[in-house]
């Protein structure tokens, strides 16, 4: 089953510490965000895609649109405030669609197999994430005194892309808004609603480009792909 695509790219990458959008820092020669942009432009699955980008960014991005012809991009959104107004400002400009995902612009490195399998996931229960499990131990402290050893075989690290039936995602977008609710991400949207949520296994290579140890591991990850 086919896929659009939402991509917020509309943010300032404070903690990346580069005076500009993180997303147009460059890994390999290329900017983050068209690494991710070309994940879905070769995926067969991944009828479109939309953007949510800052007014000021829009020209600069849509150039690397046109230049690299990622002819999958069907438009572009305003960015909002906060991230979950950039992409409900995207959720509101798509044409109706089957199935949604939401999937950060700063992550390049998505496996499309993930991708297939949380589109899968999602026709079945109507919302599916990615997620690993955490490797290491987690504990709960108060001023640095433990208050608890949490159980890590029940803990998740949650990611991007995650899928949703559109009309859900939408409702659980919409109501959000009207109740002042602000989420971490698309899935407490709709868990809030009691919907129930999938988790799908992704891969430790889906990180997010946040800080700049980030990008070193970025680059590593993408030499090895090409070796
Ligand atoms: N994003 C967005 N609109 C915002 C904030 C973030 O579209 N108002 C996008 C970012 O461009 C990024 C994704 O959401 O692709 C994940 O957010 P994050 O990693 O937090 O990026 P930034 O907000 O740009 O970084 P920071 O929080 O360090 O400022
Ligand atoms: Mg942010």
């Amino acid at each position: 089953m086919n896929y659009t695509v939402v991509l917020p790219a509309g943010g300032s990458g404070k903690r990346m510490k580069a005076n500009k959008n993180k997303l147009l820092l460059e890994l390999l020669g290329k900017p983050i965000f068209l690494h991710t942009l070309e994940v879905f432009q070769q995926d067969p699955n991944c009828d479109a895609i939309w953007l949510a980008v800052k007014d000021e960014e829009r020209r600069v991005i849509d150039n690397y649109v046109k230049k690299h012809k990622i002819t999958k991009v069907h438009g572009y959104a305003e960015g909002g405030m906060e991230r979950q107004d950039s992409v409900r400002s995207c959720l509101e400009a798509i044409p109706p669609c089957g199935i949604v995902l939401v999937h950060d612009a700063a992550r390049p490195f998505i496996d499309p197999e993930v991708i297939a399998r949380l589109v899968e996931a999602a026709k079945t229960t109507g919302a599916a994430i990615a997620g690993v499990p955490v490797k290491d131990t987690i504990k709960k402290a108060t001023d640095g005194v433990i208050t608890e050893t949490v159980d890590r075989n029940q803990l998740w690290i949650i990611q991007t892309p995650q899928a949703f039936k559109y009309d859900l995602i939408l409702k659980a977008a919409k109501s959000a808004v009207e109740d002042g609710f602000l989420g971490t991400d698309e899935a407490m949207l709709v868990e809030r609603l009691n919907y129930p949520v999938q988790i799908v296994e992704s891969t430790y290579e889906n990180v997010k480009m946040t800080t700049p140890d980030d990008l070193i591991y970025g680059k590593a990850i993408l030499e090895s792909r090409i070796q």
